[in-house]
């Protein structure tokens, strides 16, 4: 990354990045090896990224891990990402809150067992206090989320919103709207991910699978946001 890059960092350009973690599957078959192996290592890779991302100073990162409609995937690899989900909460997620770092799950939480549902609560509310985030959209749908706050809405007796009520009823409420989002594995396509948040994000599309990204392709990616002439609709 270059020094404007790494400056503009420091001073909060990007305030919230987000990744849609995509290729797991295709890097496990062209290595020989099973979906469920190519998921590991997408779950390691999300740590590092994560952190990363933390260091290099921007103070929200999401990412996308399961969406509402990965549940129409065969039953053994659904089984397989819900059992490694689990056992990330009890390791990895640990680690991020040694390093300060809030953690949310974006979500309908309320379909996942009881134990699994009160490791998810506990790991939010143990790292409330801090300022730094990290949202894990799990079990994520945009289209379901934006329904849910309407709802939530709808049960506090609104009878007419405004945008800011949708947004604060969001599974999103405490970042700001993603700067960047960023596709990795070739496909350009939003699969249902912040769909009202991603009105005026800049969009990034790699062909790098999940599993091989690293540093250098995440230098790249803010490099090339602070290439892009954001207008807001304005003239410039
Ligand atoms: C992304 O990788 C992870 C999840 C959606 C859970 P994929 O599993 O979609 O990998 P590809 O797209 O089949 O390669
Ligand atoms: C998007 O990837 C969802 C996640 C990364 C969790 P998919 O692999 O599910 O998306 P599609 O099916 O290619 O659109
Ligand atoms: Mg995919």
């Amino acid at each position: 990354m270059d020094d404007k890059a790494r400056a503009a960092l420091k001073n909060g350009a990007i305030r919230h990045i987000a990744f849609i973690m995509d290729g797991n599957g295709r890097w496990a078959t062209k290595q020989g090896k099973t979906r469920n192996e190519g998921h590991k290592v997408g779950a390691r890779v999300f740590e590092e990224t994560a952190s990363y991302c933390h260091e290099l100073g921007i103070r929200h990162v999401t990412v996308y891990a399961f969406s509402t409609e990965n549940w129409s995937r065969p039953r053994p690899e659904v089984d397989a990402l819900m059992k490694l989900f689990s056992n990330y909460i009890d390791t990895a997620m640990r680690r991020f809150h040694e390093k300060k770092i809030r953690v949310v799950f974006l979500g309908d939480k309320s379909v996942f067992p009881r134990k699994l549902r009160a490791k998810m609560e506990k790991l939010e509310k143990d790292s409330e206090s801090f300022s730094d985030i990290l949202n894990i959209a799990f079990n994520y749908g945009g289209r379901d989320e934006i329904v849910n706050a309407v709802n939530r809405l709808i049960r506090e007796g609104k009878t007419e919103i405004t945008k800011e009520d949708l947004a604060s009823h969001l599974y999103t409420a405490a970042s700001p709207d993603p700067d960047l989002i960023v596709r990795t594995g070739g496909d350009m396509r939003l699969s249902n991910f912040l769909l009202w948040q991603s009105a005026y994000s800049e969009l990034y599309f790699t062909d790098v699978l999940w599993p091989d990204l690293d540093e250098n392709d995440i230098d790249e990616a803010v490099k090339n946001f602070y290439s892009r002439k954001r207008k807001f609709g304005k003239v410039l």
